[in-house]
């Protein structure tokens, strides 16, 4: 196991997924964990880098024990600067000037051990991505220079006789060309660690956290939505305590066209979860008569969506009265990635004003402290693409597997202005054509989420000689690997003219289609 210390960065965690990419296990704790708290010896250590400058009053330090524990040692920009504090206190200034971005570095090569971190690399120019503000003003007594860049002469350092390497830059990031090489280097070559993880690893050892977690008796409940997330979460809850897991679906009336069904067969039937379906249509419905504000909308949505999970969560605990397992619900399950836990935190910054979208924050908190539930989250560290990989792994099939994200909200916020059944049905069965011919045309998964949506205006057609007033849809289809900025998907003109066709000819009520070309920034996916 490599530790993974974290003091903090926004992409502490990509140290952790790179790891993995390369089969090793590793762990992150805070970076405020004591040595003697660990329960495992790791044979490698990773500092990672954070927001503080190692002077601040506050600024968070490591145990000096994990000094003496003589495994390596690897201190990545902060954790360069905390390296240098510990070993001798004089070393690091605030840079002159701070550093983003790209820089080139160049390795300094010594014959002796020291080489061992850049070995293959960074011979001629190594790209490396730097964030920066602080640096090291001299070398910490023993060390020496293994790399160094333009602006910064100690981007690498290690220590002449013990495996302690220092680098200012951040090479779990993409923008590093060669990094994971890198942390290959250090986890492989210099700490020794075995390339023997496998994501059938992570269920073993998510399945033993999440038994002992909960314990025997008691019941553990979870939304589903039919989405990839929630799914894989709810499989694996399913492996780890069989039938106490009990996943609830709560039809809001704005699901896609047969989603309740479908979800119904592919959780309950094929996967075996025991699941609940509640037809909460009309009341979601009736609650969203003439609301038009999209912030409302999901407001009333998120927290009707609570008082019917509420009442589900009671009856559960009440049929398992007489059960062998009998006992209060307890755990709530949710299916949270990692890329939703970094948009949570920047919640706080300006960006939090665009949407309240993350039920993540929002739809816990009211029900945490109604019923003092607590939070599971097996899928927190995890990435998109290891989601599914990991859904894969739990023999949930591919289609559900690469299913495009769709909101909480649902076709809620995709129906522009009033929600009325009649709108509702229009915009699932356009919905329903768009995507079954984007299937058909074998260019789902090149596509990162598509949808139609329904404008507020209405268009004049001609229809057999007569005008005729109908509906607009908008049709939206974007490509994006982070879901923070995403591009039009370029659609062969041929096919988004007879996608347009059947839509009209099929979908009582609509005259008109256009596509949304628009990319974000500065529109956003949805378009409310
Ligand atoms: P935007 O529209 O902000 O969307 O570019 C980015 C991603 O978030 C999804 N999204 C939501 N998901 N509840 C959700 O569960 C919401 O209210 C919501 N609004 C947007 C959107 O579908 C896209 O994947």
């Amino acid at each position: 196991t490599i530790l993974t210390l974290d003091f903090g960065s926004q992409v502490t965690h990509l140290i952790t997924r790179r790891l993995r990419e390369l089969n090793v296990y590793s762990e992150m704790l805070p970076c405020t964990t004591k040595l003697s708290e660990l329960k495992f010896k790791p044979k490698g250590i990773i500092l990672s880098g954070g927001p503080y400058s190692v002077y601040e009053k506050d600024a968070p330090h490591v145990d000096p024990a994990f000094f003496d524990l003589d495994v390596p040692i690897l201190g990545i920009c902060y954790g360069l600067q905390e390296l240098a504090w510990r070993l001798s206190k004089d070393n690091v200034i605030a840079g002159v000037e701070r550093e983003f971005g790209h820089a080139d570095l160049k390795a300094d090569r010594h014959n002796s051990p020291v080489d061992r971190l850049f070995e293959g690399l960074a011979e001629d120019a190594m790209q490396v991505w730097m964030s920066h503000g602080d640096k090291l003003s001299q070398l910490p007594p023993g060390f020496c220079t293994i790399a160094t860049t333009q602006n910064s002469p100690y981007a690498g350092i290690a220590h002449e006789t013990k495996p302690i390497f220092g680098i200012q830059f951040h090479p779990e990031v993409t923008h590093t060309l060669r990094g994971k090489d890198l942390l290959k280097n250090f986890a492989v070559n210099i700490c020794g660690a075995e390339q023997n993880w496998k994501m059938s690893k992570f269920i073993d050892q998510e399945i033993t956290r999440i038994r002992k977690l909960v314990g025997d008796k008691g019941q553990v409940i979870g939304a589903v939505s039919g989405g990839v997330d929630s799914t894989v979460a709810a499989r694996l809850m399913k492996e780890a305590i069989g039938d106490r897991f009990h996943a609830v679906l709560v039809d809001q009336g704005v699901m896609r066209l047969n989603e309740a069904k479908q979800v119904k067969e592919t959780l309950g039937e094929h996967l075996g979860i025991n699941l609940t379906v509640v037809d909460a249509s009309e009341r979601f419905l009736a609650g969203l008569k003439d609301v038009v504000d999209p912030e409302k909308k999901r407001k009333f949505i998120g927290n009707t969506f609570i008082d019917v999970f509420e009442e589900e969560a009671l009856k559960i605990e009440k049929a398992a009265e007489n059960t062998p397992t009998a006992g209060k619900v307890e755990w709530f399950l949710q299916g949270t990635l990692y890329p939703d836990v970094i948009e949570s935190i920047s919640f706080k910054g300006p960006s939090s004003t665009i949407k309240t979208h993350h039920n993540v924050g929002g739809l816990p908190a009211r029900m945490m402290n109604g019923q003092g539930l607590k939070l599971i989250e097996p899928l927190r560290e995890l990435f998109k693409d290891e989601v599914r990989a990991l859904g894969r792994e739990l023999g949930i099939n591919e289609e559900l597997v690469m299913r495009h994200p769709f909101p909480g909200p649902g076709i809620a916020i995709r129906i522009l202005g009033d929600v009325t059944p009649e709108r509702v049905e229009i915009a699932r069965k356009a919905d329903y054509i768009f995507i079954s011919m984007i299937k058909e045309a074998g260019i789902y998964n090149n596509i990162s989420q598509a949808y139609a949506a329904l404008d507020t205006n209405r268009a004049i057609g001609v229809m057999g000689d007569k005008r005729q007033e109908g509906y607009i849809i908008i049709l939206r289809a974007v490509v994006t690997t982070d879901f923070m900025t995403a591009e039009a998907y370029k659609f062969d003109m041929d096919l988004l003219m007879a996608i347009s066709r059947r839509i009209v000819n099929e979908v009582d009520g609509v005259s008109c289609v256009t596509y949304n070309t628009t990319s974000k920034p500065p529109a956003t996916i949805e378009m409310q």
